[in-house]
């Protein structure tokens, strides 16, 4: 469904990605794992145009869409929700929704409306009247993903899902991408927590230093102890630096 050929990014002289290749098919999720600074986010963000790559190729439904300005993309039906969580905190729920629709286009009629976001994401439902600022982190990362959902996506790109979220909160995380799953929505899912990807995901890819360092299946990636303790277990550093 897409593939990054040999993708380069830079920030100013700063080169961040290095030669990246990914390739995800149609309906299944992928993950991208690595230490803070390897370069994820850089990645979600070529993939959606809010960065452009310097050399390389993105194929998106057999079509090249590097180069092309965001909004194109979000139209070809990638939807990005990134790690900070795109909300508006003075809206409420209903009118974060409804707001994600308007930009759709009006005469939009998707599978995502309200009454079926509310269905899959019941805490956002009991949470309609609330404005952003004052839902948990929780749910304000399932808005934030209900959100792209309403511009009907096929490719979710969701970045750090679970960050700073309590273990519950998680679960229901996951069980919400597992029916987007369903939906026959394809996610690459950039995540910290392992568990969350080695349920959802049938590949995994780890970036190091802005190189893809391993890819692998599930399978083979939930037996190869050598290379999680190599690229994903934290140094000594950050675990001393841990919950500042
Ligand atoms: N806007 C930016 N300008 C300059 N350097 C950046 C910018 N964003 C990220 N970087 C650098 O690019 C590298 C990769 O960052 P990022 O993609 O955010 O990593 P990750 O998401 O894996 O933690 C890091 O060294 C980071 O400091
Ligand atoms: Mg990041």
């Amino acid at each position: 469904m897409i593939t990054l050929e040999n993708i380069h990014t830079y920030y100013g002289t700063s080169h961040v990605l290095q030669g990246i290749n990914i390739s995800i098919e149609q309906g299944e999720a992928v993950s991208l794992l690595g230490r803070n600074g390897a370069g994820k986010t850089t990645t979600l963000k070529t993939i959606m145009g809010l960065v452009r790559p310097k050399e390389g190729s993105i194929r998106y439904k057999g079509e090249e869409i590097c180069g092309l300005k965001p909004f194109r993309i979000a139209r070809k039906g990638i939807a990005y929700v990134p790690e900070e969580r795109a909300i508006f905190s003075y809206l409420t729920v209903v009118e974060n929704l409804e707001i994600a629709r308007v930009a759709k286009g009006k005469s939009h009629q998707g599978t995502w409306t309200l009454d079926r976001v509310f269905e899959k994401f019941p805490k956002l439902a009991e949470r309609r009247r609330h404005r952003g600022a004052k839902l948990s982190g929780g749910e304000q990362q399932m808005l934030s993903i209900a959100r792209a959902l309403m511009n009907e996506p096929q490719l979710l790109l969701l970045d750090e899902p679970s960050e700073g979220l309590a273990p519950i909160i998680v679960q229901e995380l996951q069980r919400i991408t597992q029916e987007i799953l369903r939906e026959n929505i394809t996610v690459l899912l950039v995540e910290q927590n392992l568990a969350m990807c080695t349920a959802l995901s049938t590949h995994h890819y780890i970036i190091d230093q802005g190189c893809i360092v391993y890819h692998g299946s599930n399978e083979e990636f939930m037996a190869n102890e050598e290379i999680k303790d190599r690229y994903l277990t934290l140094s000594a550093v950050e675990q001393a630096t841990e919950g500042d």
